[in-house]
């Protein structure tokens, strides 16, 4: 009897993963300061700080994201730099990157889902209440804070 050659596993199609929703948000350096934007919306959010940014649209890179959102919510231009390594979970579903983005043009100001902004040097960093979700990040983007 012949013995028969062995068969390759049958291929199954990949689970699929959940779909998960990039957030992209900016640290913004300015003479050696971190911009903190505070948030009016939600209910559940209002009143607390955050990197600026907001929620990548199908077909757009994160760097253009950024410099989209930066645009609606601060009325500035930027230029993205480096991306901070780290994701962070926000919300189920939903993921933060952070990328440092240079100020090109125009002064922040709170247009779009903020109603203050503060320029912090390092030693302000921990005088306003950041977003929970949002606090490894700017513990990174603070290391990276430029010396003046
Ligand atoms: O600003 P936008 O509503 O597009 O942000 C999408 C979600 O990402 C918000 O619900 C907010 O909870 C979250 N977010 C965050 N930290 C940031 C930016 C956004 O938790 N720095």
């Amino acid at each position: 009897m012949t013995e028969r050659p062995a068969q390759p596993a049958p291929l199954r199609p990949a689970a699929p993963r959940d779909p998960v929703v990039v957030v992209v948000a900016g640290a913004l350096y300015d003479r050696g300061r971190l911009l903190a934007a505070r948030r009016s919306a939600p209910v559940e959010l209002a009143g607390r700080w955050e990197l600026p940014g907001g929620k990548l649209e199908p077909g757009e890179s994160p760097e253009e994201a950024l410099i989209r959102e930066l645009r609606e919510e601060l009325g500035v231009e930027v230029e993205p730099g480096e991306r901070i390594p780290g994701e962070w979970p926000l919300k189920p579903g939903y993921v933060l990157r952070v990328w440092t983005a240079r100020l090109l043009s125009g002064e922040p100001r709170p247009l779009e889902d903020h109603d203050a902004l503060r320029w912090l040097s390092r030693s302000e960093l921990d005088s306003v209440d950041w977003l929970d979700q949002d606090r490894p990040a700017v513990a990174e983007a603070a290391r990276r804070l430029p010396a003046v």
